[in-house]
């Protein structure tokens, strides 16, 4: 079976984490996003994966290139201006002429595909839409079902007052090709708030799928950290790649360590917890909770708590760097800083102590 993957966002909620970096390519457990997403359709013997790029599509193609290094076999396709969600599924038709699935590319999920293969083949409906239940449903798009599962009404983004459900679209969907003609050609058009509502409207059934696996978004930054969390309580053993650790330091819980770290004397890193290759934390730096990306400098004494820092970061020593914290790349934090919890630094942002 074939795959649409939806890359083509520009990733503005994820910022500063997504000023220099597409979303697909966030590091998580220092991979690509967009590899875990690759590694999840191969589970399930999807090889034949199209991906509709439109921001920023050469760092995609350099690192994944055919596919063949991941056992899949990739297309690009490129917008040169963003067609929307169907407008660029629409820009693939070419390739597609057998049911499909569609992800957006920012979702993580154990969702069974396979049972969603066998729902959709048993309901005979042309369009299937995985659900998924959220605490809150206003930042997605809310899919009202019968009791057969029969979509009834969609609501994207509602307002507190509309919310009658708290299924979700979950960002997966299986399509029949055929449904593609009610798609106009290189047009901004989106399956939410066009294409699915306007085949309801025309009386064709649309099935959703609900499912209580585990089920995310990377929309923000808050979610994309919760997703290292998440992911890191789940491994057991063998996080810790090659690293150089002083025998003074400490590390405990789950704590993945990327090639060539150093870490120095008396430092004390506590689960969940990342830090991307040719990290350095010096002597007595206190770590908990935090997702560093590549050749992040923590000085000596620095305490960093929930946060996330882009790539060569340098965080001066005896900074504090509280909950929520986001740096965007290459920013540099003076000694001796407080900063205020959950601030957004913008990329190459230098922060003097006040
Ligand atoms: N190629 C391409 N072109 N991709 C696009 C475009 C475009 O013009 N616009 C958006 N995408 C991709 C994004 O990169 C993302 O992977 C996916 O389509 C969904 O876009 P988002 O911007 O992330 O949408 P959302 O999170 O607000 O809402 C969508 O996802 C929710 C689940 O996470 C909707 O589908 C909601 O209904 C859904 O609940
Ligand atoms: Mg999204």
């Amino acid at each position: 079976m074939k795959a649409v993957i939806l890359v083509g966002g520009e990733g503005t909620r994820l910022r500063p984490l997504t000023c220099n970096t597409v979303k697909a390519m966030v590091p998580v457990l220092n991979r690509p996003f967009l590899e875990h997403m690759i590694c999840y359709l191969r589970s399930y013997e999807i090889r034949d994966i199209i991906l509709t790029l439109c921001h920023l599509p050469d760092s995609i193609r350099s690192y994944f290139g055919d596919g063949s290094k991941f056992g899949v076999k990739l297309t690009y396709i490129v917008e040169e201006s963003p067609l929307g969600t169907a407008g660029a599924v629409k820009n693939a038709q070419r390739y597609l002429d057998e049911p499909f699935f569609i992800l957006n590319g920012d979702i993580f999920t154990d969702l069974d595909l396979g049972a969603m293969l066998a729902f959709y083949k048993q309901t005979r409906a042309k369009v299937s839409i995985a659900l998924t239940p959220v605490e809150n449903p206003t930042i997605y798009g809310v899919v009202e079902t019968d009791a057969q599962g029969r979509v009834r009404h969609f609501i994207e983004k509602p307002a507190w007052g509309e919310v009658t459900t708290n299924l979700i679209n979950a960002g997966i969907y299986l399509l029949n090709p055929e449904v593609l003609s009610g798609v106009p050609q290189d047009t901004h058009f989106m399956f939410e708030h066009h294409l699915f509502p306007q085949l309801l409207d025309k009386g064709e059934s649309i099935y959703g799928y609900s499912s209580e696996a585990y089920w995310i978004d990377i929309g923000t930054p808050e979610k994309y950290l919760k997703l290292h969390h998440d992911l890191l309580k789940r491994y057991d053993e063998g996080l810790t790649i090659q690293y150089t650790i002083h025998p003074s330091a400490q590390t405990e819980g789950k704590v993945l360590i990327g090639s060539e770290c150093h870490i120095g004397p008396r430092v004390r890193i506590e689960g969940p917890a990342t830090l991307g290759p040719g990290s350095r934390i010096k002597e007595g730096a206190q770590i908990s909770g935090t997702v560093l990306w590549r050749n992040v400098r923590v000085g000596r004494q620095a305490i960093l708590e929930n946060c996330i820092a882009g790539d060569n970061c340098f965080i001066g020593s005896g900074s504090f760097i509280p909950q929520g914290s986001v740096l965007g790349d290459n920013v540099v934090i003076e000694s001796k800083s407080n900063l205020p919890p959950s601030s957004r630094i913008w990329p190459g942002t230098k922060v003097v102590k006040h």
